[in-house]
């Protein structure tokens, strides 16, 4: 095989993967429909959103969809939903996007981390159920890049604990746990919809749930000019005066998240083709693994795509594999998500959350590396990938599995 192209040799990746890796897709539907609605005064109706909203609910089967301005809102409302409040705790992954977390801290409540399975970097259920006490109220599960979580044991878990589960669905739009869609297992899902999202509203979020209460609570935290709507006394007296967020989505986010998703399940197809046929391409390399797609799993939403890597097998650091795969043409980066229980807001007592810290009944819980071991090798371990969203791009994937072979192969060059 020929020299490594760190060391001058030629390049394995010769195709140009901005049209494969193009995202997000913004047609000509879109754009008309955007026109249209602000020529015809659509955009300042909450018709629009609603519209969007019956769509979203009718799409995942659920009673209630509430849409927001983004998905760290749609979280902020599904906690404050649940009921968690000062002084409960949530258990979490720390690896996840922030604002999985933040909200958390937003109820006054304590985020608690637990660790994910190495294999489908999700929360892992037996931990979960070590890190559950008296305060316990609420699980937060992501699925990681549009990988399921394992939903089985953790709604067991959440049952015998009386523990609400909420799903974040923001990586995985439209993808099934044993042919249940994600959102709809737990008792409420989250989404982001913004826009490197595999549905996308420019900025947005939406919260389903079949549940009257938790709605009407999520109604109560931003959606003021509903409060009225809502049947029961103990939430209508709120309309006047109530709790001081406005979270609704701007109508003209809903007219794009609208035909967006009416164009999710012929898009997931796409990405699943793509993703799957990379995945088995890179299943027989040493040294590597590429991401799980557990059995359970229907998959076509993908955030992203990450390899773990075995330095210990190949010799040579994650590092300079990662330079060596760059020189190559591929688009291999460093993992992004960095682990939360390792940020400054849980490993020091100072000032950002001094507010928090003098809450009554709250303690926030602090971390230091070496408390969450099984996290902290996996994701040290992971290299990031492009998603392949396009049609027509087997060839670039085909050499980018022939980069992954040849610097695997050639691995003694960069020792
Ligand atoms: C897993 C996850 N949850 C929540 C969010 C927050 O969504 P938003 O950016 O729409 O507020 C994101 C955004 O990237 C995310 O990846």
């Amino acid at each position: 095989m020929a020299k490594l192209a760190i060391n001058g040799g030629p390049k394995t990746v010769t195709l140009d993967d901005k049209e494969a890796t193009r995202w997000p897709i913004i047609g000509e539907e879109e754009i008309q429909a955007i026109i249209e609605a602000i020529k015809n005064g659509r955009f300042t109706s909450y018709e629009t959103i609603r519209e969007f909203e019956s769509d979203f609910a009718k799409y995942h089967g659920v009673r209630y969809a509430l849409a927001h301005n983004n998905g760290t809102s749609a979280l902020h409302a599904a906690y404050f939903a649940a009921g968690v409040g000062p002084g409960d705790e949530v258990i979490i992954p720390s690896y996840q996007w922030h604002t999985a977390i933040t909200p958390i801290l937003a109820c006054h409540a304590i985020p608690v981390f637990c660790e994910i399975d190495p294999k489908t970097l999700t929360a892992d259920p037996e931990d979960i159920k070590r890190k559950i006490t008296p305060r316990t109220k609420a699980i937060c599960v992501v699925h990681m890049w549009g990988v399921p979580a394992d939903m089985d044991p953790i709604i067991e878990i959440a049952r015998d604990h009386n523990l609400v589960v909420i799903e974040d669905v923001s990586h995985a739009h439209g993808n099934l746990y044993k042919g249940r869609k994600l959102g709809t297992i737990g008792d409420i899902g989250c989404f982001s919809l913004q826009m490197g999202k595999s549905m996308v509203a420019g900025e947005g979020g939406v919260l389903i749930t079949n549940n009257y209460e938790y709605y009407s609570r999520a109604v109560l935290l931003g959606h003021y000019e509903r409060i009225p709507e809502l049947t029961k006394d103990e939430y209508r007296r709120y309309h006047i005066c109530n709790f001081g967020f406005k979270y609704r989505m701007h109508p003209l986010a809903a007219v794009i998240a609208r035909i967006q998703l009416k164009h999710l399940d012929e898009r997931n197809a796409i990405r699943r083709e793509n993703m799957e046929y990379l995945t088995k391409g890179l299943m027989e390399i040493d040294g590597i693994e590429p991401q799980y797609i557990p059995p359970y799993a229907t998959m076509g939403s993908w955030y992203g795509y990450r390899v773990k890597y075995y330095h210990e097998k190949l010799g040579v650091s994650k590092k300079k594999f990662i330079e060596a795969l760059r020189a190559e043409g591929v688009r291999a980066s460093e993992e992004r998500y960095k682990l939360a229980h390792l940020q400054p807001m849980f490993q020091d007592k100072e000032k950002p959350i001094r507010s928090l810290l003098d809450c009554p009944n709250f303690r926030l819980r602090l971390y230091k590396k070496g408390d969450l071991p099984i996290t902290e090798e996996v994701v040290s371990r992971l290299i990031s990938l492009p998603v392949f969203h396009n049609k027509g791009c087997k060839e670039l994937i085909d050499q980018y599995i022939e980069a992954f072979r040849k610097v695997v192969s050639n691995i003694d060059e960069l020792k």
